[in-house]
């Protein structure tokens, strides 16, 4: 038996009476429709003021450097997907990697502190794995040094920390709905929230090869596909009942495998999505190990993130400044990438599949 890692096969199953009505609107539909349902539909969430479908939260986040580029610096953290800082890259800026927290995996302010030069421009804030930190102190860094708080809540749609919604936090956000999403579409896609209008006219422009009156300014091919927006807006109707869910596998996780792994920190004030369920281990030992196991019961773990982003090899290439931890061999960023493994956690997960998974885990330790 294999245990689905998404269960996007699974909610298929659940819902394709929706599904094939959705497909018999597409073919007029693509020619007529937009995508301005579920952009509305993210900016009652969110309340941001503009929201564009793009896509891919990629595009997004590349969008959101608008006016930034070479010989501009933008802080990011050294744990995060590749997006987060080839984004910068695409840019033609310098990532900054700095280094994270191991109780939250983000970005720590400490080490933006020691990054920070006068030529940061922009911080792009990510919120790992869809959960939050207090960003308070880190928001008033930004401010105090003229630097732009860009959020990277790509994973983070349905968490809130404190009352405040991922996605409404800065100057600009992104949401992506690629297929590892707690809400994915089924050809990716991404969005952009902002509360400035001409930021978003811009992202209007170039989500469609710069066209305005004529082609004004070098744009791209970075529309969402109609049908897409359609089954995305639909998802996340059951959205809070798959976070219900999710909420409910990893309050199992975390009582049965507390003691012998280390789980996430969660703040208490936070409302957490769970798009991850990460878990860290003493080693990389001890990890293959667990991971070998769990692939005799049909379950291939992620590891979320196998390096610390500046250590890819595209940053042999690519221009970028680096922390320095006081001993080179002890960054964050490097320890989680050596220890830490993601368990599946999405709405289709049965409790037999749960209890094989952490039975699985405690007997390979
Ligand atoms: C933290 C983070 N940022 C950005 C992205 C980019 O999203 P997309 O795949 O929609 O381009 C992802 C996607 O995995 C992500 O996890």
């Amino acid at each position: 038996m294999k245990i689905s890692y998404n269960g996007w096969d699974r909610e298929y199953q659940e819902n394709r009476e929706m599904y094939h009505i959705l497909f018999d609107q597409a073919m007029v539909k693509e020619v007529e429709g937009s995508t301005e349902g579920l952009e509305s539909a993210i900016a009652s969430y969110t309340g941001r003021s503009h929201c564009v479908a793009v896509a891919n939260a990629t595009d997004a986040l590349r969008f959101s450097l608008w006016g930034i580029g070479p010989g501009d610096e933008v802080l990011v953290s050294d744990f995060s997907w590749i997006s987060t800082s080839s984004c910068i890259s695409m840019v033609g800026a310098t990532p900054v990697f700095c280094d994270i927290s191991l109780q939250s995996y983000h970005i720590t302010l400490d080490s933006i502190k020691r990054m920070t030069t006068n030529k940061t421009k922009a911080l792009i804030y990510t919120h790992l794995y869809g959960s939050m930190s207090d960003t308070k102190e880190i928001e008033h860094w930004c401010i105090n040094n003229g630097i732009r708080f860009i959020e990277d809540s790509a994973q983070s749609l349905g968490s809130s920390l404190g009352g405040r919604k991922a996605g409404t936090i800065g100057e600009c956000s992104s949401y992506s709905f690629n297929g590892n999403k707690v809400v994915a579409g089924i050809s990716g896609g991404g969005m952009f929230m902002t509360d400035n209008k001409e930021h978003a006219d811009y992202v209007k422009r170039v989500r469609r090869h710069g066209k305005d009156k004529d082609f004004t300014e070098l744009g791209y091919n970075s529309k969402m596909f109609i049908t897409n927006a359609d089954i995305i807006q639909y998802r996340l109707t059951q959205m809070p009942k798959w976070q219900e869910r999710r909420n409910e596998i990893a309050a199992i996780y975390t009582k049965e495998l507390k003691y012998d792994v280390i789980c996430q920190n969660i703040p208490v004030a936070l409302e957490h999505n769970f798009h991850k369920f990460v878990i860290r281990f003493e080693g990389k030992e001890q990890r293959k190990r667990v991971k070998d196991a769990l692939k005799t019961i049909g379950l291939n773990a992620s590891i979320h993130y196998e390096k610390p982003l500046s250590k890819n090899s595209l940053y042999i290439t690519q221009k970028h400044r680096k922390y320095r931890p006081v001993d080179s061999t002890l960054g964050n960023s490097r320890i989680a990438s050596d220890t830490v493994m993601s368990l599946p956690i999405h709405a289709w997960l049965t409790d037999e599949e749960i209890d094989k998974i952490f039975n699985t885990i405690l007997m390979a330790i």
